[in-house]
């Protein structure tokens, strides 16, 4: 085990794949959206957002919630009302917010390279045009991302017979759907750690740790991390050797 203060800290690129309070009446119309977001072609996207709206108004149910092309108000991305939407994102976007909490977070599925947006929330009462309001100051873009990110493995110092962990960790957007990391690794003495945590706004990151007493066997073997995107893309485990 040649291991090695200074792979202590190693950053391995890899690649993936595969598989793959009452803020809502505030008085006034305001939301907040994430400005951009990087996306994983094929796989999904969750955009946060939150939006407050005029007291007078507040008949939940009977909002329409809408996503729209900022560059088209009629270029609808989702709506309650299905037969708005464009053809090309029918099914492929959701509503995961509730409106009555003033959440207005859209999911996207099955996302294509050219589904950059901008995209803007909307509201629409359906009382009169006044109580209609398109946030277009807030409206997100997608950058795409033509590859899963790169996981990251960290690792301590590997001595036989004291204890080592590896972690890996890759960065995502896409909550309702998260990737998965996997280890070549399966022996009933290891011990595998998950951990979720958000990031930045819009950013979440995954998290899985390792944790075994390497023995002589262990001498030159290779650890592989494997993130599986939500999706199915194709796979390129990240790998370290001991
Ligand atoms: C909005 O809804 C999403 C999806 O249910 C949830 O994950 C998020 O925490 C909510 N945001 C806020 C500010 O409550």
């Amino acid at each position: 085990m040649r291991s090695t203060d200074q792979e202590k800290r190693m950053m391995i690129f890899c690649l993936l794949l595969a598989a793959f309070s009452s803020p809502v009446f505030a008085g006034e119309w305001t939301a907040n959206v994430v400005k951009e977001l990087d996306v994983l072609v094929q796989s999904c996207a969750v955009v946060p957002c939150t939006f407050t709206h005029p007291k007078e108004y507040h008949p939940d149910s009977a909002i329409n919630a809408i996503w729209h092309l900022k560059s088209d108000g009629k270029k609808r991305i989702y709506s309650d009302a299905q037969r708005d939407v464009l053809e090309n994102f029918k099914g492929r976007t959701k509503l995961l917010g509730h409106l009555s909490d003033g959440n207005c977070t859209l999911e996207m599925i099955e996302i294509k390279d050219h589904d950059n947006g901008p995209f803007c929330f909307r509201m629409e009462l359906p009382t009169g045009s006044i109580d209609k309001f398109s946030f277009v100051n807030d409206c997100v873009m997608f950058k795409m991302l033509p590859n899963p990110p790169d996981p990251i493995l960290t690792h301590s110092t590997a001595i036989q017979g004291r204890p080592f962990t590896i972690t890996c960790s890759v960065t995502h957007t896409c909550p309702s759907h998260v990737p998965e990391l996997t280890w070549n690794r399966a022996t009933t003495d290891d011990v595998v750690t998950v951990v979720h945590k958000k990031n930045r706004f819009g950013y979440w990151e995954m998290e899985s740790i390792l944790a075994f007493t390497p023995e002589e066997k262990d001498d030159h073997s290779e650890i592989i991390c494997t993130a599986a995107f939500f999706g199915g893309r194709n796979l390129k485990p990240c790998r370290i050797s001991m």
